[in-house]
């Protein structure tokens, strides 16, 4: 889940590999670090914590050198230490890498016999030394990576730089993106289009197993058995602009209120508003009528969004659908009737664990198609078919407008779902989509209620541990508004199902246990009350998120109400996410904690 990149360039390389680790700070930012070889010699420069530092420290030592290679870490082995840093390098190589050496302890065992020892804790000084013994034993670099790659286990994407190349680099992907780039006089490597966008849009991206020699006239790939192969070469539509904070003062900010134009622009690529009617442009290789089963797979936010879509589908469209977090479900390796259909959901498109689920069903005969927020991602290019969150880049790690964005689609789909099964009429259909189309102005109206939050955010900041409870549909959310606020206020919080509350977790509320309540006007609401009004005789403080109706039935003991517009019940999922967004947002702003860039966590998680 780190980022890398490389250049062979033709004037020293420094600053554009900083240029390009700030692209891919999102994958990782606890340290960061460059390598650059003048003289032939290899010189390093890195830095504990943001890339500010690595930059600040470049700015006292400058590196010069036309060839270099760069890092941004999330930490997996050895804590984020400048000694931890990549790249790591003895004197005769540097690498960097991505992902997890899962036999590192074997490697470092057998490098010990020869007195080859580690300086540093990670998986990564492993390959380091061991191309090293092999250079040493008298293997030129390519053929030393060569006999390296075959020792090694576990997923990764590396690229190594060596003394006395000038025009060298070698770069191998196993499990973990990696993008070759083609310039007019010089090459690059990276791991994603994003970085290298400033560079070149020309671009090919290894498959499982490739490993690639880069020289200034260009670049051999060749497979796991080490057989020359072609890879397609594409041109990328990534961005060479770098998404600014417009006038907020996060990413995170801007994001949140981007959402009644996200959900919108989304919104607009699946159904067509002047006559309500969904309009799938998609061609599907599946037909929804004749299916019998769908497996949802995701992480994170995005398997609430596919928890949200469960009730979707099996309400309006009659199809069962089974959700699991990708980590466990490509463990569990569930029996999957030939010709079902699989959906995978994600952000970034390289999340480790949903692309393994994905591998999973793709061998199990299962139709694979994945709503993703990045076209041009891994999951992307082994998908049958994409349906696409349509918002922009998400730069704030917290998943915000992109789960919105999940759900409109999501909610979409369900409806498509549900005309082809004949499960609901024509005239539902319209009014299901109808009831999408009020969303954008919803949105903006609950974003106004940020004063309040504000105001219930100071409180909230002086807890310890918060309960959110919501039922059916709102259950997800709750966990969402859950989740957001312990990524970035560090708050303990909790998500129950309210039903559930009396079953144990009833036994924490005191007087100082905020409990939030997700609870919009709708069949289950009453339900929902009953068991908020269990919290307040016990003193537990509640702040209940409902709409103008459901204010209406609230009875004694409620702290706050946070009142959103009526909506219809099917999209009340997506406008009540606000709110809980903008809890966690403002709690941890208030608490000063990074907002963007929490502590331990990293937007594109690309290990297991
Ligand atoms: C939380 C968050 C994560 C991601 C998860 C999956 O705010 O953003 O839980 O949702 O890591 O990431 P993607 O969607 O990229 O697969």
């Amino acid at each position: 889940m780190c980022g890398i990149v490389g250049i062979i360039g033709t004037e020293p390389v420094a600053p554009r590999l900083v240029d390009a680790l700030k692209r891919l700070e999102y994958r990782g930012y606890d340290s960061a670090g460059v390598a650059t070889l003048e003289g032939g010699q290899i010189g390093r420069r890195r830095a504990e914590g943001k890339l500010g530092n690595l930059a600040a420290k470049l700015s006292f030592e400058p590196l010069n050198g036309n060839i270099g290679i760069g890092h941004t870490r999330w930490a997996t082995h050895g804590a984020p230490t400048e000694g931890n840093a990549h790249p790591h390098a003895t004197d005769k190589v540097a690498v960097v890498h991505n992902g997890i050496i899962e036999n590192f302890r074997e490697l470092l065992a057998d490098l010990a016999k020869d007195g080859y020892l580690p300086k540093t804790q990670t998986d990564t000084e492993s390959v380091a030394l061991w191309v090293t013994r092999e250079i040493d034993r008298g293997l030129d670099p390519e053929m030393a990576v060569a006999r390296t790659l075959k020792e090694l286990r576990g997923a990764f994407a590396l690229a190594f730089m060596f003394k006395g190349e000038d025009a060298l680099l070698i770069a191998a992907r196993s499990g973990a993106p990696l993008a070759i780039g083609y310039g007019a006089t010089e090459m690059y490597l990276g791991s994603d289009a994003m970085a290298l966008a400033p560079f070149t849009s020309r671009l090919s991206y290894l498959l499982d197993g490739d490993w690639a020699v880069l020289t200034k006239n260009g670049v051999t790939i060749r497979d796991g058995s080490d057989a020359i192969v072609q890879r397609e070469m594409l041109v990328s539509a990534a961005s060479a602009l770098l998404v600014d904070k417009g006038n907020h003062r996060h990413f995170m900010a801007k994001e949140i209120y981007e959402q009644p134009e996200t959900v919108s622009h989304t919104l607009s690529h699946y159904v067509d508003m002047s006559s309500d009617k969904v309009a799938l442009r998609e061609a599907l290789p599946f037909d929804f009528a004749t299916l019998k089963r769908l497996t949802i797979s995701a992480c994170g936010t995005a398997s609430y969004a596919g928890i949200v879509a469960k009730y979707w589908f099996e309400r309006y469209a009659r199809l069962p659908v089974d959700v699991d977090v990708a980590s466990e479900f490509r463990y569990r390796e569930p029996p999957l009737e030939q010709g079902g259909l699989s959906l995978f959901i994600s952000q970034s498109g390289e999340t480790a664990d949903t692309l393994a689920a994905l591998r999973y069903c793709a061998g199990q005969g299962q139709h694979i198609a994945s709503l993703l927020n990045s076209p041009e991602s891994t999951m992307a290019r082994e998908s049958q078919v994409v349906f696409p969150t349509l918002c922009g880049p998400e730069i704030g790690v917290a998943s915000t407008k992109a789960f919105t964005a999940q759900l409109t689609a999501l909610a979409s789909l369900a409806v498509a779902a549900g005309v082809a099964r004949g499960t609901i009429s024509a005239q539902q259909e319209a009014e299901l989509v109808h009831s999408l189309t009020t969303l954008p102005t919803a949105i903006s109206a609950a974003l106004a209620l940020e004063g309040q939050v504000e105001d219930i955010a100071k409180r909230l900041s002086k807890a310890k541990d918060v309960l959110y409870l919501g039922r059916g549909q709102m259950y997800p959310i709750a966990m969402e508004g859950a989740l957001k606020l312990k990524e970035l206020s560090y708050i303990h919080a909790e998500a129950y199902p309210a039903g559930e509350l009396k079953h144990g977790p009833i036994a924490l509320v005191d007087e100082l246990m905020p409990v939030i309540v997700v609870a919009p006007s709708d069949e289950l609401m009453a339900k929902t009350l009953s068991n908020m009004q269990e919290v307040a005789a016990r003193g537990g403080k509640i702040i209940l998120i409902t709409d103008e109706v459901g204010k209406q039935t609230v009875g004694e003991g409620v702290a706050e109400v946070l009142v959103l517009p009526k909506v219809a019940s099917f999209v009340a999922p997506i406008l009540a996410t606000i709110p809980v967004q903008l809890l966690a947002y403002h709690t941890a702003s208030f608490m000063g904690t990074d907002v963007d860039q929490p502590r331990n966590l990293a937007k594109s998680v690309t290990v297991e």
